[in-house]
Order: C-alpha cells, then structure tokens, then sequence
C-alpha cells in the first residue's frame, strides 16, 4: 500500500468514527426532555393527591413547572370566562390579565384548541409581550372532555426554547391536572 493510500484510507475512518459518536450523543441528548416530563407527571400526580380544588392545583401546577424546567421565566393559566382568557395561577412577573379571543399567543391557541410552539415571540403577529425578557412561547389548551377550560402559558428568555418534546409533555400533564379535578364548572 502506498503512503498516499494509507492516508486516505484513515481519513475515511476517523469521519466514520466521528458520526457515529454524534449519533449516539443526539440520542442521549433526545432522552433528556422525556425523562424530565415523566418525572413531573409522578411529580404533579403526587402533589394533587387527596387534593381536588382547582386554583390550588394550578398553583402548586405552576410553581412545579417554572421550578422545573430549565429556562423558563413564566409558567401559568389563563381560563376562559366568556369571550375573554383570564389570568390564573401562575409564577414569574406580573402579567395582563385579560386576553380576548383570538389575541395574542394564548388567544390563538384558544381559538385554534391547539397547542402553539411559537420559537420567536417577535415574529408572531400580535404576540402579547407580558415580560420584556420572553424570546420564545409555548401556549398549551386545557380541556374537560370537549370544552374549552383555558391554556396553560410558559415563556422563556431562550429564542427556541420549546418542541414537539415539550408539547407532548406538557399536553400529558394538563391531562393528568384535568382529569383530576372533580365538579369543574
Ligand atoms: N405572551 C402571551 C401573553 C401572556 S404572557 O406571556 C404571560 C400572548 O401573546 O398571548
């Protein structure tokens, strides 16, 4: 083998070997979230035990998320009351409180009953600012049965904080928060 075939021949392997470490370091890092959302189901499971009134639970509901998740600056309700969103429990700085239909990100997602991942606040189109430091969204629908309760609203300082990660988990724990709850009006 000449010298210039060996060369060649360890390139290639070394960008062989470089790959497949990239592959199983994206698939650790994949694992982070899930794992993260599974314990705050067990978490939230255990903190609504023998407890069933509502406000109570979206506090402490709150107050497990923007203590939990990494980057986070604002995590909390909003409830439907008529045509307009209501600030609920939440925790972070001070917020609107009322936000109509189809306004803003938490209106939207109402209006749509669909989650919203929304990676930069200052391109979404009528976005609510609450808290100057929020760069990204996450806007997620609550439902008993078929109807409309609210949204669950988490805001990060990071530009793309939230994915489909973050949906799934967050979309399993306003599940396991509503189901729950007895005698919601
Ligand atoms: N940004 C939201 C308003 C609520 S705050 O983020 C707490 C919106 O656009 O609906």
């Amino acid at each position: 083998m000449s010298p210039q075939t060996a060369k060649k021949k360890s390139a290639k392997k070394k960008t062989v070997t470089k790959k497949t470490t990239k592959r199983r370091v994206a698939a650790s890092t994949n694992d982070v979230k899930p794992k993260l959302y599974a314990s705050l189901v067990v978490q939230l499971l255990s903190l609504l035990k023998d407890e069933h009134d509502f406000v109570a639970n979206a506090a402490n509901f709150s107050a497990l998320l923007f203590n939990s998740l990494p980057n986070v600056n604002w995590a909390g309700f909003y409830f439907l009351k008529g045509e307009e969103l209501v600030l609920g429990p939440f925790q972070g700085n001070p917020a609107c409180v009322r936000i109509p239909m189809g306004q803003g990100v938490c209106g939207v997602a109402a209006r749509q009953l669909e989650t919203i991942i929304v990676p930069n606040v200052h391109e979404f189109p009528g976005h609510i600012a609450c808290d100057v430091a929020s760069n990204s969204e996450i806007v997620v629908p609550l439902f008993d049965g078929e109807r409309l309760l609210g949204v669950l609203d988490l805001d990060s300082p990071l530009i793309g904080r939230f994915d489909d990660q973050d949906a799934e988990g967050l979309n399993e724990l306003v599940t396991v928060f509503v189901a729950h709850e007895e005698g919601l009006e």
